[in-house]
């Protein structure tokens, strides 16, 4: 559409297992909420995630399963879509690395780079980490020992193309200066800055022979691409740079938001940039670096038998309370400690007491004052005030936080405005003004307020709870021009003609007795 601004978001794509856990489900929520969330705001946004299939870890798993590496990825890609289904995550494309178009991008690239100089072919000898896919050098390793994921690294040696990354290392230390906020947050910046740029970056080895499961370098057979210079341009092939898919570079290029893992960041804020640099395209306007969801034990693995599984989550509470869970109990930024405890405890308090009960007392007031439907003559008052300008003001407040983004916060300013709207009923007591025939313009009004505030709050809960905001405003019967971003520039607007039932609750209550049972 003409005119209408772009939003391109991205996660990382994962590497196919069958135990992706409640961490994994993070950057994809919040991806799909800022998809969602830009979208309400009628940017056309585009989202992708994927999955990440090739590389000597791969290789070494499918042949524990004996399995061709090919067929044990395509057994577990439906899983990983599947829990994207489950935790209702809507991408515009699924990328696979093994997608024909996907590879015919990465050798296109590699080509390019190689023919004008940027790639040279030499020998590598060194340390790599295969469960992290990363190479080391001894000054960055001392002790053998892998410095993301302490395990031991062991020796390669073997014939190697190198990528001229010192080349651009000053461009991009000024790109960081100039960009302030292209790495967010700002301590992981100066982290990449202070360990990795300025001790000066060393030219990465970026093909591999000692194993077959990779991209192969089309003009030197026995090399396959490094697993990392495979994955990163997904985000280029998923717009059809270099390939035969549609070409989607000039609507949506460069990505507006790329969310990563802390763990990831290193590749994704010097290697992607430079491989950028190297073709001559734009970077991403912010690369965001996320903390991560552990445990009170640390970290979540298979091995330790402690992986918090999403699907089992989902089947107990529900698709939006584990959305609301993570997005408004996790601490964006930094780390944060799961507990099923405190999903509970948001699921009791928040969604159920506060919103739901919210939502209940308004639809059944409505029905046992008005029979369902509010009526046209309705009496103002000074009182009035104060909430209509909170949620006036509510789209914007929440807008400026998703563009940093800070998802929990975004979400505490909607609850604020939820618990304001609670505080109106209490202070104006539809019960007692039902008493009272007299009162019945002022009744009137206030429950007009109730809906018209719940409106608001079904739209802007949309994007962190679809399930939820769409019922919100069904139950309201709120018509499709009044469930728009541009329907929030005022108060009042919606006139809710459509008779309303008393609604079921959103969120049943958790006993926690029964729970543990
Ligand atoms: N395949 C690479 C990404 C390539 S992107 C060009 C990869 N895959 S992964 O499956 O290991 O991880 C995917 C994402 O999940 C990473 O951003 C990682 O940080 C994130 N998480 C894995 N465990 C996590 C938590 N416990 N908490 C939050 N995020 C976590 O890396």
């Amino acid at each position: 559409m003409s005119g209408q601004k772009k939003f391109y978001v991205t996660t990382p794509i994962y590497y196919p297992s069958s135990d992706l856990h409640i961490g994994h489900t993070y950057t994809t929520v919040a991806a799909d909420t800022m998809n969602r969330f830009k979208k309400l705001q009628g940017y056309d946004s585009y989202f992708i995630t994927g999955t990440d299939e090739h590389g000597q870890k791969i290789e070494k798993i499918a042949l524990e399963h004996n399995m061709s590496p090919q067929e044990y990825v395509d057994g577990v890609v439906s899983g990983v879509k599947k829990l994207w289904d489950t935790m209702n995550v809507q991408y515009n494309q699924f990328i696979r690395t093994t997608d024909v178009d996907h590879i015919e991008t990465i050798q296109a690239i590699f080509r390019k780079l190689y023919e004008q100089g940027d790639i040279y072919k030499g020998k590598y000898e060194g340390l790599y980490c295969t469960p992290c896919e990363s190479f080391w050098t001894e000054s960055q390793a001392p002790d053998g020992i892998c410095p993301d994921c302490k395990r031991k690294l062991e020796q390669a040696s073997e014939e190697a193309y190198f990528f001229r990354m010192s080349k651009y290392a000053d461009r991009l230390l000024a790109y960081m200066e100039e960009h302030p906020d292209f790495i967010q947050p700002e301590a992981r910046k100066n982290e990449m800055i202070n360990n990795f740029i300025k001790p000066g970056l060393q030219d990465l080895c970026v093909s591999r022979t000692s194993f077959q499961w990779g991209v192969p370098v089309d003009f030197d057979p026995g090399h396959v691409v490094y697993v990392w210079i495979d994955a990163l341009p997904n985000y280029l092939s998923a717009l059809g740079y270099c390939n035969e898919k549609e070409d989607k570079m000039a609507s949506y290029w460069p990505p507006d938001l790329q969310l990563v893992g802390k763990d990831i960041i290193r590749f994704h804020t010097i290697y992607w940039p430079i491989i950028l640099m190297a073709l001559d395209l734009p970077l991403p306007e912010k690369i965001y670096g996320h903390g991560w969801i552990l445990l009170k034990e640390g970290k979540m693995s298979k091995s330790l038998g402690n992986v918090v599984d999403p699907v089992e989550l989902v089947k107990k509470y529900g698709t939006d309370a584990l959305r609301y869970y993570i997005l408004r109990e996790m601490n964006f930024g930094g780390d944060s400690a799961y507990s099923e405890d405190l999903l509970i405890s948001r699921i009791n308090s928040d969604l159920a007491n506060d919103l739901g009960n919210l939502l209940n007392r308004t639809t059944a007031m409505t029905v046992k004052y008005f029979d369902g439907q509010i009526p046209p003559v309705r009496e103002e008052r000074p009182e009035d005030e104060e909430l209509k300008e909170q949620m006036i003001s509510l789209p914007g407040k929440v807008s400026k936080l998703m563009d940093q983004p800070d998802f929990a916060k975004a979400l505490e300013t909607i609850w604020k405005a939820v618990s304001a709207t609670n505080k109106y009923i209490d202070e104006n007591k539809p019960w007692a003004l039902g008493k009272n025939p007299e009162e019945k313009d002022r009744l009137a009004q206030v429950m007009y307020q109730l809906s018209e505030s719940l409106r608001f709050l079904g739209i802007l809960i949309g994007p962190f709870m679809p399930e939820t905001g769409k019922k919100i405003l069904d139950y309201l019967n709120v018509e499709e021009e009044y469930r728009s971003w541009n329907s929030l520039h005022a108060f009042g607007l919606c006139p809710f003609e459509k008779r309303y039932d008393r609604c079921e609750p959103l969120f049943p209550r958790i006993e926690r007795k029964k729970e543990k049972e």
